[in-house]
């Protein structure tokens, strides 16, 4: 089983940001998926050769004049088909049932009471799920059960089991629907009668086969290390695939923590086997960081200065040879964001998101392009990848260059990094690595505040602690530190780190505000 003879539960996007987490919790439920367009015609759906259709959740009314509408002929494919929200509206407008503004819209934490049937059989009988609608269902298409009903959406669920299809007014996606992935689960096992055979074993089995169909018997191929995960486990499994035909390069531009370079250098290499060249590019990048203060134009400067850098370790990975394939870590959140979803807006622009030259020659490995994070981290366990680098948190690209509020200058990297690595240390010592996403420790630079130790008055920099939790970096919400650990972290760092004088907390959500702070 590849993922391309696989048959996918494919998604169908309507334009809410929920698609991704849908098809992300399909794979929870170990199945694989792919998010489509609405846009999508019945017969390119069928051409996917699909194992079940979800249609998603997404912003309009169904009566709405540019709403997206649902090809009704997907719903003749013989498919089994679960509608979510907006989708669950398409789908029984589609099928013949009602739906109306009934003028009692509901948003947010909601009660139904369910009345029975395959999806809620068993769960308790009144119990909160996540709503989000104007609309509601008032009648079911003809031959559907309704299973489940809430205060402002007399049908909140309905199902028809001999007919494979079902479908809920509210998001089982979202953690604040508790009993959702079970719903999700039961729909795909239940009534679509999947069997979930998607793991992280076979996963990695079927991977390391295609780069190697890829690839070929004699092709040579290089990959750029960041420090992060998903380069690494990139390049673990082109490294099993095509062994030394495989070059690593890693660019030191001197924004990393510390102990980053010594991670890839030994604990990657210990565990793979892989060929790395580092080269240090730390005063290069110092240099054109130099004077610049704004965040877009440091990404800039520090996107194009890698640029460059990479292209001078890969002539010297190169040694004369040819080498023709290049290995990205790309995700399938990248793949699916960069494949058009209209609207999105170019909040920060991520210089390791398609931020290669136009006239680069290689053709591109990219053995992750079909899996979300979690899936990558187990692949990499998979492979043996130690835990320090398969549970590593996020790291942008630019690394503490943006975490540094105003010039970055080698003192002030040097602040950053001792105030981060005691961060990171009282974290884990408290067992909260878990439960982080995230916890960027910010430098501000440009900002003083007076303060007093032993009798001195000093007039140092804050360090801003921002700790997030996540699912998918678009949305993030701030950890509820224990105050002893703050207060450990807090002490240390003021008393180790010359310069800083005061630890802030960051307590905003995402929106409004971004994780890191540039
Ligand atoms: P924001 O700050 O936009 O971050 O909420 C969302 C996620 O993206 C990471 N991030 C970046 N990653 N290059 C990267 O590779 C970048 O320029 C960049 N900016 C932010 C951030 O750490 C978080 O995980």
């Amino acid at each position: 089983m590849t993922q391309q003879n696989q048959s996918p539960v494919l998604v169908v996007d309507f334009g809410a940001q929920y698609a991704q987490l849908i098809a992300r919790r399909v794979r929870e439920a170990h199945l694989y998926s792919e998010v489509v367009p609405h846009t999508a015609t019945a017969a390119e759906i069928k051409a996917k050769n699909p194992a079940a259709l979800i249609l998603s959740g997404g912003p309009s009314s169904v009566y709405a004049d540019n709403a997206p509408k649902l090809d009704p002929e997907i719903l003749e494919l013989g498919l089994p088909v679960f509608g979510i929200c907006y989708g669950f509206q398409a789908m029984t407008d589609a099928l013949g049932g009602t739906v109306a503004e009934t003028g009692n819209r509901e948003y947010g934490r909601t009660q139904i009471q369910v009345a029975g049937g395959v999806l809620h059989n068993g769960l308790t009988q009144t119990h909160q799920v996540w709503m989000s609608h104007g609309d509601a269902v008032t009648a079911a298409p003809e031959g559907f059960e309704v299973t489940a009903s809430s205060e402002g959406a007399p049908v909140a669920a309905f199902e028809n089991v001999e007919k494979h299809m079902a479908g809920v007014q509210y998001h089982p996606e979202v953690l604040h629907s508790p009993h959702g992935q079970e719903v999700l689960s039961r729909f795909l096992t239940q009534i679509a009668g999947l069997k979930p055979t998607w793991t992280a074993a076979n996963i990695a089995e079927q991977l390391i086969e295609q780069v190697r169909e890829q690839v070929g018997e004699t092709g040579r191929a290089i990959c750029g290390l960041s420090g992060g995960v998903d380069s690494a486990v990139a390049a673990a499994l082109v490294q099993r695939a095509i062994g030394d035909r495989l070059t690593c390069v890693f660019v030191d531009h001197g924004l990393l923590r510390a102990g980053e370079r010594e991670q890839v250098e030994q604990d990657f290499v210990a565990a793979t086997g892989a060929k790395l060249i580092t080269v240090d590019e730390r005063a290069a990048f110092l240099s054109k960081l130099s004077g610049v203060t704004e965040p877009e134009a440091k990404r800039k400067a520090i996107g194009a200065e890698f640029i460059r850098s990479f292209e001078r370790a890969v002539a010297q990975a190169m040694e004369g040879q040819q080498v023709d394939f290049l290995v990205q870590g790309t995700l399938y959140p990248d793949v699916v964001e960069s494949g058009g979803g209209s609207g999105t807006a170019n909040i920060k622009s991520h210089h390791n998101v398609g931020g290669l030259p136009d006239d680069v020659e290689f053709k591109l490995v990219e053995p992750l392009r079909l899996l979300f994070k979690d899936e990558v981290r187990a692949v990499g366990r998979e492979l043996g990848l130690p835990d320090v680098i398969v549970s590593r948190q996020p790291f942008p690209g630019p690394g503490l260059g943006i975490r540094i509020i105003g010039e970055v200058t080698e003192d002030r990297l040097e602040t950053l990094r001792a105030a981060d690595q005691i961060a990171r240390e009282e974290l884990t010592t408290a067992g909260l690595d878990e439960q982080i996403w995230q916890c960027p420790v910010v430098l501000l630079a440009d900002v003083r505040s007076v303060g007093v130790q032993g009798d001195q008055r000093t007039y140092g920099h804050p360090i801003v602690l921002r700790p997030v939790t996540s699912e998918d970096a678009m949305t993030a919400d701030w950890v509820r530190i224990p105050y002893e650990t703050l207060e450990k972290i807090s002490t240390r760092i003021t008393n180790e780190v010359a310069e800083v004088n005061r630890v802030v907390l960051d307590v905003t959500s995402k929106p409004p505000g971004t994780i890191e702070w540039e």
